[in-house]
């Protein structure tokens, strides 16, 4: 299968959905500016594309929960605007484009983080989201699927890991430390997203078990490879200042490995990953896929 092309479709589908999703107008004028802003800058939308393949290897059609797993990328957006705050990674670049704060202000770009975080559950509980879906999802496991997406996105997830991350700067890089933040700030909502698409599925026990491993091992690599990106990428193509980590003494895992182990470590995890999905037939070839683009993405 040719992984760019698949890519491409879903993004479009997750696309075309928040385009018209924000569409509607909004006082003050100037909040609904900062959420488009950020959410229409780009993105490779790779949380709710996990979302969606996964749905597919447990034998849905995708455009069936494109409303649930557009709520995924809500939630990251607004982590990134957060992220990108002052207060904490002070960067001035994202998705090619001037930090949300640069343009609209510290104040709103934190008010537009809370929106997006809230409107995810208001997306996600919505009557519309089951009503407009062909696939008629049962309310039970929408109401697993909340509970995913927060448990990934709060405490014990991806807030938890971006307080660790904080708290880290400028301490010499630890492994089990280093192992916690980037599960919690980056594999929590990985995971979440790819267990979505089974618990709408209402896919069996050992289907989930799989798909839970497959996004721990892909989420961890995914913030491996986002920290040597960090290290070797380039600005233009990243979207994103190359050497953030560095000027902000972030823990991380070419600090702590170096890039040549860190890579292996990556690539050890995709493995783990595509071992995971042994139990999945044809319809996980989109999953394997990606796990495999993963690790030579340059964006
Ligand atoms: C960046 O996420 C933040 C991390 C968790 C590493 P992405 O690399 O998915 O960023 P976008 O959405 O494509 O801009
Ligand atoms: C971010 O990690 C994780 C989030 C939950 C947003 P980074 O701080 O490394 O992400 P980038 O490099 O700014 O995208
Ligand atoms: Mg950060
Ligand atoms: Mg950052
Ligand atoms: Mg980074």
């Amino acid at each position: 299968m040719d992984i760019k092309t698949y890519l491409k479709e879903k993004r479009e589908l997750i696309d075309d959905f928040l385009e018209k999703y924000f569409d509607s107008p909004l006082k003050p004028d100037v909040l609904k500016n900062s959420i488009v802003y950020s959410l229409s800058a780009g993105g490779k939308r790779i949380r709710p594309v996990l979302c969606l393949a996964a749905y597919e290897a447990c034998g849905g059609k995708s455009d069936e929960i494109v409303p649930y797993a557009a709520a995924l990328e809500l939630i990251h957006t607004y982590s990134l605007i957060h992220d990108d705050l002052p207060a904490m990674d002070d960067d001035d670049l994202r998705r090619g484009k001037p930090t949300n704060h640069k343009v609209f202000g510290e104040g709103m770009a934190i008010l537009a983080g809370d929106a997006l975080l809230t409107e995810a559950f208001y997306l996600l509980s919505r009557e519309d989201s089951h009503g407009e879906n062909p696939a008629r999802i049962p309310h039970s496991a929408v109401l697993k699927a909340v509970y995913e997406v927060a448990g990934g996105s709060g405490r014990y997830g991806m807030v938890g890991g971006q307080a660790q991350d904080l708290l880290s700067e400028d301490e010499e890089p630890e492994a089990e430390t280093l192992s916690f933040i980037h599960r919690c700030k980056t594999a929590a909502l990985i995971t979440a997203s790819v267990r979505m698409g089974g618990i709408l599925a209402c896919c069996n026990e050992d289907a989930l078990s799989g798909l839970t491993r497959y996004g721990e091992n892909i989420g961890l690599a995914f913030q491996i490879i986002d920290d040597i990106l960090d290290v070797e990428g380039d600005t233009g193509t990243l979207g994103k200042t190359v050497g953030s980590d560095e000027k902000k003494k972030k823990m991380t895992y070419p600090k702590l490995y170096g890039i040549e182990r860190s890579r292996d470590k990556a690539r050890e995890l995709i493995n783990g990953a595509l071992e995971a999905l042994r139990i999945f037939g044809e319809g996980a070839e989109p999953l394997r896929a990606i796990a495999r683009y993963l690790l030579e993405r340059k964006n």
